[in-house]
């Protein structure tokens, strides 16, 4: 069979990691004999550029088409005048939206080898890392009702959730517990908001069906604080779109850089999206300067979630942490250990790119 995957390379250092991701899914492709068919499309600043628009219809349909789709990144300085609804960022949240993939699993798993590269204490982390976040990523605030007054003075976004929206999200954050490590903490704001109130009331009522999953609550200031204090205490993290956004960038920092985070965003069936966390970074873009880590894995996510190729997908991962265990790293990941040998975009995806080539023979 043949796969399908819809590439949106976007802006910045977009084009850079998934140009490395897409070297490695042909790697992987030549070493299992499996044959994946790579689409280019157009989203972001760079859809705006050439089409007018951040989300073309021709890109969404093409998504829909395949069997998954690869994302860079989008945004930059260039397009940040643009009203909300035309700017890249709205595209993101179109395609979001559009594949219905409202479960978005953050990874932040922190490679031994990159223990140096944490910014906490090391007794802090020792033992490793290990926390799966699990964002709403199509409703919250990022989706309700915003605008602003007709004399421009106040202007209002809107954080708004159904029980069905809340119930299949925390549904996959169990399952995914259940798994694991069998621990689940709702973060949310529930001394404030009453969405929050209504995700304790639907986790209170999901949970009966998972008896084996430890189930917790804790308001997300003490969740931000206690990722530093104590982050060895989470296993699974539900919560909604905004909070998901804010805590996965500070739990990516504690295995490294922001730059190794993968991620998945699945819905009911369709095509999933995967996309590493971080930004278009247009500071470096084109510079051979990117950390294609985090969008290898997620392609490695790609092979697992959406095509059902778990060896592949053990493969890409396995070939990035031997890439780590020989001391090579990009600038985000060095320690200044005279073992390391830090490498460019380029020669880090042809370092996992041979890992994988090799452990073949
Ligand atoms: C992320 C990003 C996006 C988000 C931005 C670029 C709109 O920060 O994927 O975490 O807020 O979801
Ligand atoms: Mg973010």
């Amino acid at each position: 069979m043949r796969y399908e995957i819809a590439v949106i390379p976007g802006d910045g250092i977009g084009p850079d990691v998934v140009r490395e991701a897409l070297g490695v899914l042909d790697a992987v492709g030549a070493r299992f004999g499996r044959e994946f068919r790579f689409t280019s499309n157009l989203m972001g600043g760079a859809a705006i550029d050439a089409e007018g628009v951040p989300l073309p219809a021709s890109t969404l349909a093409a998504c829909r088409e395949s069997h998954a789709v690869l994302l860079g990144a989008v945004g930059g300085p260039k397009w940040d005048a643009l009203p909300g609804a035309k700017r890249p960022e709205a595209g993101l949240l179109g395609i979001r939206s559009g594949l219905g993939v409202f479960a978005n699993l953050r990874p932040a798993f922190m490679f031994p080898e990159l223990a140096a590269a944490c910014p906490l204490r090391p007794d802090i982390v020792s033992g490793g890392l290990d926390i799966l976040i699990v964002r709403e990523l199509t409703g919250g605030i990022y989706f309700g009702e915003r605008g602003r007054s007709s004399d421009g003075l106040s202007a209002w976004d809107t954080e708004r959730y159904s029980r069905s929206e809340i119930e299949r999200l925390l549904e996959v954050a169990f399952e995914a517990a259940r798994d694991r490590n069998k621990k689940l903490c709702v973060v949310d704001k529930a001394n404030i908001l009453e969405s929050s109130r209504l995700w304790r009331e639907v986790a209170a009522s999901v949970a009966p069906n998972f008896p084996s999953v430890e189930l917790s609550f804790m308001y997300v200031d003490n969740c931000a604080m206690q990722l530093v204090r104590n982050p060895r205490q989470f296993d699974v993290i539900a919560t909604s779109n905004m909070f998901g956004d804010i805590l996965s960038d500070e739990a990516s920092m504690l295995t490294g850089s922001i730059g190794m985070l993968a991620s998945a965003s699945l819905g009911d069936g369709g095509p999933g999206l995967y996309e590493p966390i971080h930004g278009s970074a247009p500071d470096i873009a084109g510079q051979d300067k990117a950390n294609p880590l985090a969008t290898i894995l997620s392609a490695a996510m790609l092979l697992r979630y959406s095509l059902h190729l778990e060896d592949e997908a053990k493969a890409v991962e396995k070939a990035v942490a031997s890439v780590l265990a020989k001391g090579l790293r990009c600038a985000d990941i060095k320690s200044g250990a005279a073992s390391e040998r830090v490498l460019g975009t380029r020669a880090m995806g042809k370092a996992v790119v041979d890992e994988i080539r090799e452990a073949r023979s």
